[in-house]
């Protein structure tokens, strides 16, 4: 079960109930998958890191290049997921335009991508990469951090993947919202954990920040997780 989903898995399950086979594609795949298609899946990943690519043990299928101008065959995929990935673009609406274009009728498009609207996103904003890099060296512990092509990646968190800018995504395009799922990231829940200083001192912060904001900053919502489906197209009468 996705910790940070945990019903992610049974929508999208419900929803590709019955399809015999699924093209997918993975934007910016990485080296890792997070939810799982079972046999009937077959698996192409797109990402700018050869290192990355060949990292990846899941893959039926590797394409080297940049989401936002590549070329994808239109209506090739039954289900494009955009995982960890619009946030590290400086222009996520294209490869939006560009996966919706590239989805089947009646496919689905997975999102996980962070809060624009939250402290954390802000802040990771208006920080640099070297801090980021430090962060996850000293902070999460992991040693290879920054090395090699692995995380973090350089990020621009551009507003048009906020919350609003994805339902008004979906509206533009016909999409349905089959899940919309907004929630705390366990590694910031795991740092609050750590010390009860470091809990209050967040609370107040998050208060203060809701306050001045007028609501529109959120503390604790540092992630959000959605499925689009695009309506099938209905056979023309006779
Ligand atoms: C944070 S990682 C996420 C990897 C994977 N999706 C996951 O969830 O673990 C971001 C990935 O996006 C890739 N990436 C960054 N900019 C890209 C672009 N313009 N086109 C394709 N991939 C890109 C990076 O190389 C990296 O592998």
């Amino acid at each position: 079960m996705l910790e940070e989903d945990p019903q992610l898995q049974s929508v999208v399950d419900k929803l590709l109930a019955g399809k015999q086979s699924l093209k997918i594609l993975e934007i910016g795949c990485g080296s890792c998958s997070h939810v799982d298609f079972g046999p009937r899946a077959y698996i192409v990943g797109i990402d700018v890191s050869e290192k990355q690519l060949e990292r990846n043990t899941i893959l039926n299928e590797k394409i080297c290049g940049d989401v936002e101008t590549y070329e994808f065959p239109p209506e090739e995929y039954d289900v494009i997921i955009c995982w960890w990935i619009l946030e590290h673009l400086s222009q996520p609406y294209k490869a939006l335009e560009n996966c919706q274009k590239a989805l089947k009728p009646d496919g689905i498009m997975i999102l996980a991508t962070p809060n624009v609207m939250s402290i954390k996103a802000l802040v990771t904003k208006f920080t640099p990469h070297w801090f980021h890099v430090w962060f996850y060296r000293y902070i999460f512990g992991e040693k290879l951090a920054g090395v090699d092509d692995r995380v973090p990646f350089k990020t621009f968190l551009r507003m048009s993947i906020a919350p609003e800018s994805i339902k008004r995504f979906a509206k533009e395009y016909g999409l349905s919202i089959e899940r919309f799922h907004l929630y705390e990231n366990p590694r910031q829940k795991n740092l609050r954990a750590r010390h009860w200083l470091i809990d209050a001192a967040w609370k107040v912060l998050a208060v203060v920040t809701k306050v001045l904001s007028f609501g529109k900053l959120d503390a604790e919502m540092t992630d959000l997780i959605v499925v689009l489906k695009k309506p099938a197209v209905t056979p023309a009468l006779v």
